[in-house]
């Protein structure tokens, strides 16, 4: 530790010390003292992130079934008859999944599907989903980066209790199209019931879509660690410090699947993983992006053979194949992990077959999508600073840092605390929020309810400003990076944010903004 490390620790365990003299003294003794601290300061009585050994034998991937043909996703049932009515059911619950001959896999499921149900709706629907806990521990559900009112969008403040359930209901404004997802969004386990297995897409349709004529791929991207049982382990200290990239990478489910694209489609492409960045790289092809997390854009993008997105982003695009057999695959992206060795190797994740191909794509597309309204110069601001607490990184004192993990990520210098919000805004007014990543790591930004769009980055003293206007409810800080991002919030209610890393969030990167 250096110096100002060190006063760090001490003004948390000063901190604590308080607090657990006032209450807690009389019932330990002092030999107890240092644990019973740090048990009771935890994020306001976080418990204990339970970490597991790193030394954890993993499955061989030799034994992961792969190269077969791209599963579907199953749409979940509307039990609805009336127009313009969605009414559907999700139970969530543990289920034996044999992947591996003879040793099957206890995931956590939506309706016993990995991923989980796609709901598909269009602009103008009444949603109404019925949901059943039949897991031991409390879970919601979060419509990632819809437009819900915040009672009924799974914040951690509603849980669905064990063996309960409830119904969520909202309903779909126009000009909410887009390719969303759904995950669970428990207090301090919502890290472990994603990499359980609990995630979903969410397709909202346009009523004037104009690639309504394309047929459309979902791709779902996202990381499974299994050990020798073929069973899922808890998460170990690299994995609470950086975030947790399971060792094999599945699109909707499965491993290296073969794709085939057959003319011109729109493929929608889901990074659900908890940590894991996507670079995705398609040698002599080019990704063309018509639409981000929040739906098309204004008119078709050609970013070249390389596409980014970072955990919990989504992106609509077209790819320009001529055709043959590609293989995707995903590069080695440096996120400035803490004291790990990532393997800087690319990894296949698909194998593609491209045929019908026109010979240029891009002309032969649309070329205005939509029109996004003007932005209405913000009434107020914001700012968020994402910060981690100094530490010694070369040390290999596992314990204090276990110890430290409920202390260690920050916004705006505190960790999360469900009865505090650190922002108000007003019901539909335009707010600027500037953005700064303190820290020495990547940390996706995300707000729940709303779409944003980027106004301009500021890295390395460099202002850089979107090359095409679009809406997301995500996105990525680097280190020091500093973003300007345009919003408004159209529900009363608590509304959380929070980096999108999900055992960050877990940890305590999370706050609220109360919107009156
Ligand atoms: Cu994708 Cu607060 O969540
Ligand atoms: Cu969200
Ligand atoms: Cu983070």
């Amino acid at each position: 530790m250096n110096r100002r490390q060190f006063f760090t620790f001490n003004a948390v365990m000063l901190a604590s010390a308080n607090f657990a003299s006032s209450a807690e003294s009389k019932h330990h003794n002092h030999a107890n003292m240092n644990h019973n601290i740090m048990s009771h300061t935890s994020n306001h009585n976080m418990p204990k992130p339970n970490v597991v050994s790193n030394n954890i034998q993993l499955l061989d991937r030799k034994l992961f079934p792969s190269n077969n043909t791209l599963p579907k996703l199953t749409l979940l049932k509307n039990e609805s008859e009336k127009k313009g009515f969605f009414r559907g059911t999700i139970v969530i619950k543990e289920s034996k999944i044999e992947i591996v001959k003879g040793k099957p896999t206890t995931f956590y499921t939506y309706n016993g599907l990995i991923p989980g149900p796609k709901i598909e709706a269009y602009e103008g629907d009444t949603i109404e989903i019925l949901v059943q806990n039949h897991l031991n521990e409390p879970t919601t559900i979060h419509w990632h980066g819809m437009p819900v009112p915040p009672n009924q969008d799974g914040n951690p403040h509603d849980p669905i209790l064990p063996h309960q359930e409830r119904i969520y209901r909202f309903s779909l404004p126009n000009g909410s199209a887009g390719t969303y997802w759904y995950h669970p969004h428990p207090h301090y386990i919502t890290a472990k019931q994603v990499y359980m297995g609990l995630a979903g897409t969410f397709i909202v349709r346009a009523k004037d879509d104009k690639l309504a004529h394309l047929q459309e791929q979902d791709l779902v991207v996202s990381d499974l660690r299994l050990d020798i049982n073929a069973q899922i382990p808890g998460n170990n200290i690299y994995d609470w410090l950086n975030g947790r990239e399971g060792e094999f990478v599945l699109v909707n489910g499965a491993l290296t699947p073969k794709i085939s694209i057959t003319g011109t489609q729109r493929l929608r492409i889901y990074n659900v993983c908890a940590a894991r960045y996507l670079q995705l790289y398609l040698p002599q092809c080019k990704f063309i992006i018509v639409g981000t997390d929040g739906g098309a854009i204004e008119s078709p993008q050609n970013v070249g053979d390389t596409l980014f997105l970072a955990p919990a982003q989504r992106v609509e695009v077209i790819i320009e194949a001529p055709n043959g057999k590609y293989t995707l695959q995903n590069l080695y992206y440096d996120r400035d992990k803490m004291m790990v060795k990532d393997n800087k190797s690319p990894l296949s994740i698909a194998n593609i077959t491209s045929e019908d191909q026109d010979t240029n794509v891009f002309k032969s597309l649309p070329q205005i999508l939509r029109k996004l309204p003007a932005l209405s110069t913000p009434k107020a601001s914001k700012k968020v600073i994402f910060s981690e607490m100094e530490m010694d990184h070369s040390s290999h004192d596992m314990k204090h840092m276990e110890s430290m993990l409920p202390f260690m990520f920050h916004i705006n210098g505190k960790t999360f605390d469900m009865n505090r919000a650190e922002f108000e805004s007003k019901v539909g007014e335009v707010e600027e929020w500037e953005i700064i990543n303190n820290s020495h790591m990547d940390h996706p930004f995300h707000i729940h309810g709303t779409q944003f769009e980027l106004i301009s980055s500021t890295h390395n003293n460099k202002i850089i400003k979107p090359k095409f206007r679009s809406l997301q409810d995500t996105i990525n800080l680097r280190p020091k990076e500093i973003l300007r991002l345009r919003m408004r919030q159209d529900f009363k209610g608590l509304r959380m944010f929070h980096c999108h890393i999900l055992e960050h969030e877990d940890l305590g990167m999370m706050s609220m903004v109360k919107v009156v």
